[in-house]
């Protein structure tokens, strides 16, 4: 047989510049806060269009190389310096257990909406980072020309636009979904009930990552199930040989895990990963439980692909929502349930008879004609942006020896400070200053995570935010 062998592509122009600039930054000859030469000249430098240049200094400012300052130019980005020590991974735990109430978890949340506090404990974003104004004229047009929504019963009525658009996205992702394998929920919080509820019976065993969210602490709380915790590292996520060894030693009823942009780690597994944890699963018939709620936060060119991706027998229950991208508010999540549709759509029936279509009808109104994609570039380089600040910030006024996550993605980061300071005690003296944390006790149920902090980069930089970490961390200090 003849083969043709063709030599592969050339990178487009724009792509070569973008790397070379980006050599130039890795080498530190274009160094932070040096301004890159404008557009014009660049364009003149290199012989080659101004567009060109655009499209290359776009790809550098959407991977976190570039900042565009209005009216002033594209400036290199700061960077956290390579040698910026990373949280440490725990140990992995002998024997599940039952989750202990923690009174803790409803007052961070509580405060997180209490204006007066600095709110570095919730992951909640600033409200000023959402297209509130835009979204508020598609609901009330939305209840204008169609007044009927608001007098009937949705039952689980699942807005066909809203899903068609949902999996039109995950297909994007490389993720191919049906439409009408997803059920609309209130947020990724109904959608994470819901799917442990289809999977387990009180007295179980589920295994999280360590540390987990805590909202996933209080699921297993609230409905009586036993929590396994495995080991995860800050950048490729949960431990591998520390699963399958837990799903060999234990009987485990479900996983529940974040394999893009965890919170509160911000770790991403790499592909290959996924695809051993989707093989671990099988081999051991275990189904997961998969929150996605960031997955389109990404700061790096692609979408990092869901675990569902893998999934070829429905064991993975894929939830998310827009609460984290662009409305907390109209609480429009999801769930594709894969094998356990029937059962996840009775008890969404049971829970809440279904999501209010005048909600679900705004957000897929706007995911058509509101400019959603452009809003979605704009916020991710906003949380980006933030998380350098912040992640800058922390370490000039931290207590030395400080460790901090890397995310590649979203907008939280994983503090570890020095073994002597208790994170409890901080929240306690913090609050007494106005500042909401979340102390890293809340995101296990052993006695982990006492020096360790979870920190809400989702607020826009400013001299109050600034000050309030520098607070911290003397407040920290002191505890030395
Ligand atoms: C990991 C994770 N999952 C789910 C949620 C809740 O999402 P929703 O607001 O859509 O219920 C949050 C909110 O902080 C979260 O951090």
């Amino acid at each position: 047989m003849i083969q043709t062998l063709t030599a592969p592509a050339p990178a487009p122009l724009y792509v070569e510049l973008a790397r070379s600039l980006e050599q130039l930054i890795e080498q530190g000859t274009l160094r932070p806060g040096h301004r890159v030469p404008s557009v014009r000249r660049m364009s003149l430098q290199r012989d080659v269009s101004i567009s060109t240049v655009l499209q290359a200094y776009t790809l550098l400012e959407n991977r976190g190389f570039l900042e565009a300052r209005p009216q002033s130019g594209y400036y290199v980005r700061p960077r956290l310096p390579h040698d910026t020590p990373e949280p440490r991974m725990a140990r992995p735990m002998a024997k599940p257990s039952y989750v202990g109430i923690n009174d803790l978890t409803a007052e961070v949340l509580t405060l997180a909406c209490d204006p007066s506090y600095v709110p570095f404990g919730a992951a909640c974003p600033d409200h000023t980072l959402f297209p509130t104004k835009k979204l508020a004229r598609t609901l009330a047009a939305v209840g204008r020309n169609d007044p009927s929504l608001l007098g009937r019963y949705a039952m689980n009525w699942a807005y066909d636009p809203l899903t068609r658009e949902i999996a039109r996205r995950y297909l994007q992702a490389g993720c191919p979904l049906a439409h009408d394998e997803l059920i609309v929920t209130l947020g990724c919080t109904e959608a994470l009930n819901l799917s442990l509820r289809a999977v387990t019976k009180p007295g179980d065993t589920v295994a999280v990552e360590t540390p987990t969210y805590f909202g996933f602490l209080e699921t297993i709380q609230s409905l009586n199930l036993r929590v396994l915790e495995i080991p995860t590292g800050p950048r490729t996520g949960i431990c591998l040989d520390a699963t399958r060894a837990a799903l060999a030693q234990n009987d485990v009823k479900a996983l529940m895990v974040m394999p893009s942009f965890s919170n509160p780690l911000g770790s991403t597994m790499p592909d290959e990963h996924k695809e051993k944890l989707y093989r671990i699963l099988a081999e051991f018939d275990v189904p997961a439980i998969e929150d996605d709620v960031y997955g389109d936060l990404h700061f790096g060119e692609r979408r990092p692909k869901p675990l569902k991706a893998w999934d070829t027998d429905g064991r993975v229950l894929l939830c998310s929502s827009f609460g984290k991208t662009l409305a907390p508010s109209l609480r429009v999540g999801w769930c594709a349930p894969g094998r356990y549709l029937e059962r996840v759509r009775r008890l969404k029936l049971t829970n809440t008879l279904g999501t209010p279509v005048v909600l679900q009808k705004t957000v897929s109104d706007f995911l058509r004609n509101g400019g959603y994609d452009h809003h979605l570039r704009s916020i991710r380089r906003a949380y980006h942006n933030q998380l350098h600040l912040f992640s800058q910030a922390i370490l000039r006024h931290f207590p030395a020896g400080t460790r901090l996550s890397r995310p590649e993605g979203s907008f939280v980061l994983w503090i570890e400070m020095p073994p002597g300071v208790d994170t409890l005690r901080l929240h306690r003296d913090a609050l007494k200053h106005r500042i909401n944390t979340a102390p890293g006790a809340l995101f296990s149920v052993k006695d982990r995570y006492k020096n360790c902090l979870r920190m809400n980069c989702g607020l826009p930089w400013s001299d109050a935010i600034e000050s309030a970490l520098r607070t911290l961390g003397d407040l920290a200090k002191k505890q030395l």
